[in-house]
């Protein structure tokens, strides 16, 4: 039986990095699930489809090819249709349009399925926003974390300013509640804790410090 930790939360709460250290630490696969819904969006971008055509939106999420996959020097890149799309990925526009369509019931389904596959081997660490509650909910250890909007504003304005790209930390903050507020009050799969996830608050904690923390429940659990 594969084991299962799942990590949600609202973006910028620190799940993407704990989960893919999480992952490597305990030689778990990684599925990065946000990513899904991003290269949908791309997909949609390039066949020029209107985004609330629902019916080809979920056409592409089952059959588009993507391949996730770490390079020889570790990084991890995921592929479109064999191109590498990795930096158009993260940018502010593709989470935004990832989160619109992430509200058609129809792409979450075409979606789960992708998802449920890569539960194999001995571990798999899920991130996103319904792991715990959909996703795989008989998860062996459930994560959720979040930090003030404050918070997860300045850490996504870090990191787009290490990347070269120029936004006012102002209207980050609002592009971060506005796309909590899509997130949590959607109709299918809202962004919330599971009943049975650990819930930690990583305003004031460094990545270090919620990655050992994580560490220590998953030796309670005996998972590693
Ligand atoms: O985690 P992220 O920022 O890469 O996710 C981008 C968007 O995709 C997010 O705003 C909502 C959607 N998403 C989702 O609905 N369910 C998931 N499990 C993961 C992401």
């Amino acid at each position: 039986m594969t084991k299962i930790i799942t990590v949600d939360g609202p973006s910028g709460s620190g799940k993407g990095t704990v989960s893919r250290l999480l992952a490597e630490k305990l030689s778990f696969r990684y599925l990065d699930s946000g990513a899904l819904y991003r290269v949908l969006s791309i997909a949609a971008m390039r066949r020029k489809v209107d985004v609330s055509n629902k019916a080809e939106l979920s056409l592409i999420a089952t059959h588009m090819d993507v391949i996730f996959k770490t390079s020889a020097q570790g990084d991890f890149q995921i592929l479109l249709e064999g191109e590498n799309v990795t930096s158009d990925l993260r940018t502010e526009d593709t989470g935004a349009l990832a989160s619109e369509i992430a509200a058609y019931t129809e792409v979450r389904t075409a979606l789960l399925k992708r998802q449920r596959l890569f539960a194999q081997g001995d571990g798999l660490v899920a991130d996103g926003r319904d792991m715990g509650t959909v996703v795989f909910p008989a998860a062996d250890l459930k994560i959720y974390l979040t930090a003030s909007i404050e918070e997860r504003a300045k850490r996504r304005h870090k990191e787009l300013i290490e990347k070269g790209e120029d936004v006012s930390l102002r209207a980050l903050a609002e592009q971060v509640a506005a796309r909590d507020e899509r997130d949590m009050k959607r109709e299918v799969s809202p962004l919330v804790a599971a009943e049975d996830a650990i819930e930690l608050d990583t305003s004031d904690m460094s990545a270090k410090q919620v990655l050992e923390t994580v560490l220590s429940l998953t030796e309670f659990k005996r998972l590693e």
